[in-house]
């Protein structure tokens, strides 16, 4: 193998960087040239691409977002814009290519795999809703960063008798708002996958709220509703007085924990190896700390990653 490529695509995720770079170091090391694809299949589609060099990692580590940037790209989602994809690649003369980014970007580089081209995908999404990875590049550093935010909303929360109702992304998954609900100590986590019952969470907050607490915390994922509508519903039944915060792209930005920083340069490293070693048509992935390969149309195929049932369980029973 004498060229590979790489892109980032979809929302970006901190952490991105740290494995682009270990793309390219591990692929110099090995002799091989390394191009960097700009905006993700967007520059596929439009050949925007440049050679990387160690230069061109440098100093790109610590930083969120990706440098080589990211896009939403509709034409990939056609056979037309996936074939014109494929083409390019080999016009470009890449023999491998690597995507990081999430379910859609996943399903891009699985069409690219249809087509022939030796492809491996990286899970990077805070949304953490990829299946056979424990974890997603990214979701330590979005978690981080709504832990940072609840702390502060949680003081001036308390210094006023209010409920926040904040709200996370995480598309149709509620990972960040149940894990950032238990790593905050919020009252309640609203997520896509479990129902509930406002009526109930206004009775108890209001109990609550006799009972002389300062503070409620109700973390809503965007998949379980709009906390902004939730506010109105409950504002008038629960004593605290009710203010909304949706983190947004918040969320998304900022350097890399080390967590990130580390998964990023295991990915990286590892997607060269697999590749040099003739893997293709898969994805990497972290299971119980080993990284695996799965088959990028069976991850298609399964969807969302199922939340881990300890989870919402675990957040309910630290609630008294
Ligand atoms: O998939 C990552 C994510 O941040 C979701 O949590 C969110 O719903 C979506 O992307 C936002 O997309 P955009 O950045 O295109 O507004």
């Amino acid at each position: 193998m004498k060229r590979i490529a790489v892109l980032t695509s979809g929302g970006d995720c901190s952490g991105m960087n740290a494995a682009v770079r270990a793309v390219v170091r591990a692929g110099l090391a090995a002799n091989i040239e390394v191009i960097g694809i700009q905006k993700g299949f967007q520059g596929l589609i439009d050949r925007h691409y440049e050679l990387l060099s160690t230069k061109s990692v440098s100093n790109v580590l610590q930083r969120g977002g990706t440098f080589l940037q990211s896009a939403r790209c509709k034409e990939m989602l056609q056979s037309a814009g996936q074939r014109l994809a494929a083409e390019n690649l080999n016009g470009m003369g890449v023999e491998g290519l690597i995507v990081l980014g999430g379910d859609g970007s996943l399903a891009g580089a699985r069409s690219l795999a249809q087509q022939g081209t030796a492809v491996l995908g990286i899970p990077a999404s805070i949304d953490n809703d990829i299946p056979f990875t424990d974890i997603s590049l990214g979701v330590d550093t979005a978690l981080n960063n709504i832990a940072r935010a609840v702390d502060n909303i949680k003081d001036t929360a308390s210094s006023h008798d209010r409920a926040f109702l904040v709200e996370t992304m995480g598309r149709n998954c509620g990972y960040l708002a149940v894990v950032s609900a238990i790593a905050c100590g919020a009252e309640y986590s609203l997520i896509p996958e479990e129902p509930y019952d406002l009526e109930k969470i206004c009775q108890e907050l209001r109990h609550r709220y006799q009972q002389g607490r300062t503070n409620s915390i109700i973390m809503v994922a965007e998949g379980a509703g709009n906390a902004q509508l939730i506010a109105e519903q409950i504002k008038d039944k629960i004593g605290f007085e009710t203010r909304t915060i949706v983190l947004g792209h918040y969320q998304r930005g900022g350097s890399p924990t080390v967590f990130d920083r580390l998964l990023g340069a295991r990915f990286g490293q590892a997607a060269v190896e697999k590749l040099l070693a003739r893997e293709k048509g898969k994805m990497l992935g972290i299971k119980n700390s080993k990284m695996q390969l799965t088959p990028l149309d069976k991850v298609i195929k399964a969807g969302i990653r199922p939340i881990d049932e300890l989870l919402p369980r675990l957040s309910k029973a630290l609630t008294i």
